[in-house]
């Protein structure tokens, strides 16, 4: 049995030495020292011996379990070495590889303006205040005083959702949220701005499309005049585009508002001068309609016209966004193609 068990140890120390990776080591371990293992077996077959011969057998097979045991662990430690110094070695840095970039996002240039404007307003004191793009009809017309067949409120003009709602033609009716808010609240006077999307059944071409964005301003307080709203507007689109900008009123007409302008800023690229961008005409686009609220829009948001006016405009922020940054297309503002928006 000495015998056995001595070449049992030769056998096991030289397979451990074959041995390169855990596995392996393992497998080894189990078929000598396992349950069901080589060495196990010789140890059950120890009762046959006499029991002179028990203690020295037993201490070699001690001897033998724990040479092997031994050889076991410092393998093991060998092979943790070897693959750690080969991990090492697969990933060594080359730091002076160039570094990948990660690519940024920007803003959208319609964003930015729309950012832009109500900065400029939330400097001077405004609120900023955002409306449903769903209307009721009452707010998006009957409220503003539009005449019942007036053509803005054809079917061919809006996109009704039902006889009562539509998605909103334009951002006036916020307007009548915030009146008739302030006044349930006791909150005059009102000084607010609101921008977002509009809608119209309109045909797609270079200046338009049926999604739209655009910016309403109102001011109601005592004693607010049309010198107070020249005044206003003229100071925000130099805000906007610089101290050079002029901008001429022309009488215009909305239900809304009355008397009512449309607003024309001069030409970005001749400063005034004429030139073929503006047909020589030296003004180069409308930017906006505005006018002193109609008393009878104060009147059906429950303020006093006798006490209270008001003044507002409401502008097309796309149309901004487009003379801005020379933008000769609507539809590039829409398309989400990324080779465009990388520009800005
Ligand atoms: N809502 C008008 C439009 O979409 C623009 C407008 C004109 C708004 C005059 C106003 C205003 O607040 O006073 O064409």
């Amino acid at each position: 049995m000495k015998e056995q068990l001595l070449k049992l140890k030769t056998e096991a120390l030289n397979q451990l030495k074959e041995c390169n990776n855990n596995a392996d080591i393992e497998k080894v371990r189990i078929h000598f020292l396992g349950k069901k293992g080589q060495l196990t077996a010789i140890l059950r077959s120890m009762g046959s011996l006499s029991p002179e011969e028990r203690p020295e057998i037993g201490k070699i097979a001690n001897e033998v379990r724990t040479t092997i045991e031994e050889e076991i662990q410092s393998m093991k430690e060998e092979v943790h070495r070897k693959e750690s110094v080969e991990r090492i070695k697969s990933e060594t840095l080359d730091i002076t590889m160039p570094g990948r970039i990660p690519e940024i996002g920007r803003r959208h240039p319609l964003m930015k303006v729309k950012e832009e404007l109500e900065s400029v307003f939330m400097r001077m004191g405004y609120d900023v205040i955002s409306g449903p793009e769903i209307e009721t009809v009452q707010n998006n017309f009957d409220d503003l005083n539009t005449p019942y067949d007036h053509p803005s409120r054809d079917w061919s003009d809006t996109f009704y959702i039902s006889d009562d709602l539509v998605l909103r033609t334009h951002t006036s009716p916020v307007e009548i949220r915030v009146m008739k808010e302030a006044v349930k609240a006791g909150k005059l006077p009102i000084r607010m701005v609101s921008t977002g999307r509009t809608f119209r059944f309109d045909d797609v071409d270079d200046t338009h499309s049926p999604m739209f964005h655009q910016m309403e301003c109102l001011v109601v307080d005592k004693g607010v005049t049309m010198a107070n709203l020249k005044d206003s507007i003229d100071q925000f689109v130099k805000e906007l585009f610089g101290t050079s900008v002029k901008t001429r009123f022309r009488p215009h007409n909305f239900p809304f508002t009355e008397p009512s302008a449309e607003v024309d800023v001069s030409c970005h690229i001749c400063m005034g001068k004429g030139c073929p961008a503006c047909n020589g005409t030296g003004w180069s686009m409308e930017l906006l309609g505005c006018g002193m609220t109609h008393p009878n829009v104060l009147r059906n948001c429950g303020i006093d016209p006798e006490i209270y006016s008001g003044y507002a405009f409401g502008m097309g922020i796309d149309r901004v966004a487009m003379v801005k940054y020379g933008i000769p297309n609507i539809r590039l503002l829409f398309e989400n193609d990324v080779r465009f928006l990388k520009q800005f």
